[in-house]
C-alpha cells in the first residue's frame, strides 16, 4: 500500500487561496491581485482553478469553492471538491492561504488526499505531483490515518480475485495484525466445517489453495468491546444459480465488506482507539464446481438455526450468519456488520449512499450525523419486524432467498439479525463498495462507505448501548 502524504512541514510552498462566490462575483480574499483572475474570467465556481503569474513564473493560485454553506443546506451534489485541485496543480508544495468563512479544512484536507490515492500494482502509475501542507488547525495525524484506511480498503477491492483470494485476504489481516501487535486466529478445514458450516459450505467449491477460512482479529487492551464483520467473499459467481456475465465482471469487489472493516481497524489502530477491538472476516469464495452447495439444500448453522438454500447467489448472509453467531457469544457493546449484501440496496439508494438498520434510535442518530458531518453519507432503513415471516420457509427455520422480490435489503437484514442477538447494540451496512464512475477524490474502483461514520460515532454508539 502507498502512504498517504502531505508536503513535510516547514517545506517551502506556494499559496493557494480558496475562493467563495457571492451574488455580485467572487468574494475576493484580502492580498490578492484580482487583475488578472478577473481578465481570465474567473467566477469562484466550485473547482474552478486560476493560476496567478508572478515575478518568479508562478505566483500561487486561487480555487473556487462555490456559495458558502449554510447550516440549513442539503447535502451538496459534490463532495472533496479540493480533489481537483490535486489533481491539477502544478508539481511542488502547495499550502492553503485563506479559507472562506465555514469553509471544512479537514474535509478539503481528505479530499487532496484522496485524490492522491493510486492503484499501481499492474501498472505504472503516476505519483502525485502537487502536495498539500496540512492545513494549520487540522489535525493531520486523524486525517492520515483516515487516508491510510481508506487507500488499504480500496487497493483489497481493487485487487482481482486471482491475487486476492481467501488464502491472501488472511495475508492481508496478519499484516495488519503484525504492524498492530493483534492477534489473530485462522479457522479452516475441519475445525471450519464442525464450528462454521455456513462459512464451510459456501466456500468448499473453490479451487486449491483457495480454502474457506475464517479470520479473527483481536486487538488487546482496555478499550470497548467493539466487534466488525466483514464479507470476505473474494469472488461471487453467483455459485450454482450463476450470476450472468455482467453482473459477475465487478464481483471481485464482493470483500468489500472486509476490505471496509480492515480499513477501519487501521485507521482506529493508527489513532491508538482500538483497544478491545475484535474483527471478524469469513473468507471464501463463492465457485462452482461438482461439490457446490445447491439450491434447496438445508444448511444446519452454527447457533443450531436450520436454513434453506433457495439460492446460491445469497451466499453474503450465509457466511455472515456463522461469524455473528460467534460475535455475539462474547456478548460485545456494539457489533457491526458490513458487506457488500444485496443488489436491492443499490436499486433502493444508488451506489452513494449506503443503508445501515439499527435499532438503536441514539446510535442510528449518531451514525447519520457523523456520515453528514464527515462526508461519509449512509441512511437507515429498517429492520421491519412485519417481514420475518418472509425469511420463514416450509421446511426450516430460516430461508436464504425469500421469492416475491420485495425488500430485499430488508429481508437480508432481517436474516442477518437473527444470529445477531444479545449484543448491545447492533448495526448492519448493505455497502455498495465500488465507484462506478469517478469523481472528485473518489477514482473508479473500490471505494470505502461507512467508515468514517462509524470511526465518528462509534464513542456515542457505545456509551448509548
Ligand atoms: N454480492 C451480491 C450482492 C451485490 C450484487 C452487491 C451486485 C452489489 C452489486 C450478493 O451475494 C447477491 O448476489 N445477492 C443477491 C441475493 C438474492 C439472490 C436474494 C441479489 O441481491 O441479487
Ligand atoms: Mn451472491
Ligand atoms: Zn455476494
Amino acid at each position: 500500500m502507498t502512504e498517504p502524504e502531505f508536503a513535510p512541514a516547514g517545506t517551502e510552498s506556494r499559496p493557494l487561496w480558496l475562493v467563495a462566490q457571492g451574488d455580485d462575483g467572487p468574494l475576493w480574499p484580502p492580498g490578492v491581485d484580482t487583475r488578472f483572475p478577473v481578465a481570465a474570467g474567473f467566477a469562484a465556481k466550485p473547482g474552478q482553478l486560476c493560476l496567478l503569474p508572478g515575478e518568479d513564473g508562478l505566483a500561487g493560485a486561487l480555487f473556487g469553492v462555490g456559495r458558502p454553506a449554510t447550516p440549513s443546506d442539503r447535502p451538496a451534489r459534490e463532495r472533496f471538491t479540493l480533489a481537483k485541485a490535486a489533481d491539477s496543480l502544478p508539481g511542488g508544495a502547495w499550502r492553503l492561504e485563506s479559507l472562506p468563512d465555514g469553509y471544512d479544512a479537514t474535509h478539503g484536507a481528505l479530499g487532496w488526499l484522496f485524490a492522491q490515492y493510486r492503484f499501481g500494482r499492474y501498472k505504472a502509475a503516476e505519483p502525485p505531483q502537487a502536495r498539500l501542507v496540512c492545513p494549520a488547525g487540522v489535525d493531520a495525524d486523524a486525517v492520515l490515518a483516515m487516508a491510510a484506511g481508506e487507500y488499504l480498503a480500496r487497493d483489497l477491492i481493487n485487487t482481482p480475485a486471482a491475487d486476492l483470494g481467501p488464502a491472501e485476504l488472511e495475508d492481508a489481516a496478519r499484516d495488519l495484525a503484525a504492524r498492530h501487535g493483534a492477534t489473530i486466529d485462522v479457522i479452516t478445514g475441519e475445525a471450519l466445517a464442525e464450528g462454521f458450516p455456513m462459512i464451510a459450505a459456501v466456500g468448499r467449491a473453490a479451487g486449491p489453495g483457495r480454502a474457506p477460512r475464517l479470520i479473527d482479529l483481536r486487538f488487546p487492551g482496555d478499550g470497548p468491546a467493539i466487534t466488525l464483520v466483514g464479507k470476505g467473499v473474494c469472488f461471487d459467481t453467483g455459485g450454482l444459480d450463476i450470476k450472468p456475465a455482467a453482473s459477475m465482471l465487478i464481483m471481485k469487489k464482493d470483500m468489500g465488506g472486509a476490505a471496509n472493516v480492515l480499513g477501519l481497524a487501521e485507521t482506529l489502530a493508527r489513532l491508538g482507539r482500538a483497544g478491545g477491538l475484535r474483527v471478524l472476516i469469513p473468507a471464501v469464495e463463492n465457485a462452482i464446481a461438482g461439490d457446490s452447495f445447491r439450491p434447496g439444500d438445508v444448511l444446519t448453522s452454527r447457533k443450531g438455526l436450520t436454513v434453506e438454500v433457495n439460492n446460491t447467489d445469497a451466499e453474503g448472509r450465509l457466511v455472515l450468519a456463522d461469524a455473528l453467531a460467534l460475535a455475539a457469544e462474547d456478548a460485545p457493546a456494539v457489533l457491526i456488520s458490513m458487506a457488500t449484501l444485496t443488489g436491492a440496496a443499490r436499486v433502493a439508494l444508488g451506489p452513494d449512499l449506503p443503508p445501515f438498520f439499527c435499532d438503536h434510535e441514539g446510535a442510528a442518530r449518531a451514525l447519520y450525523q457523523a456520515g453528514h458531518d464527515h462526508a461519509d453519507p449512509v441512511w437507515r432503513l429498517p429492520f421491519w419486524d412485519p417481514y420475518e415471516s418472509m425469511i420463514e420457509p416450509a421446511i426450516a427455520d430460516l430461508d436464504n432467498a425469500p421469492g416475491g422480490g420485495f425488500a430485499g435489503a430488508i429481508t437480508a437484514a432481517l436474516f442477518l439479525r437473527r444470529f445477531a442477538e444479545g449484543v448491545g447494540i447492533y448495526v448492519h451496512f448493505d455497502i455498495y463498495g465500488w465507484q462506478p464512475t469517478a469523481a472528485p477524490g473518489r477514482p473508479k474502483g473500490g471505494i470505502g462507505q461507512g467508515m468514517r461514520a462509524l470511526l465518528h460515532a462509534l464513542p456515542q454508539m457505545v456509551d448509548e448501548g
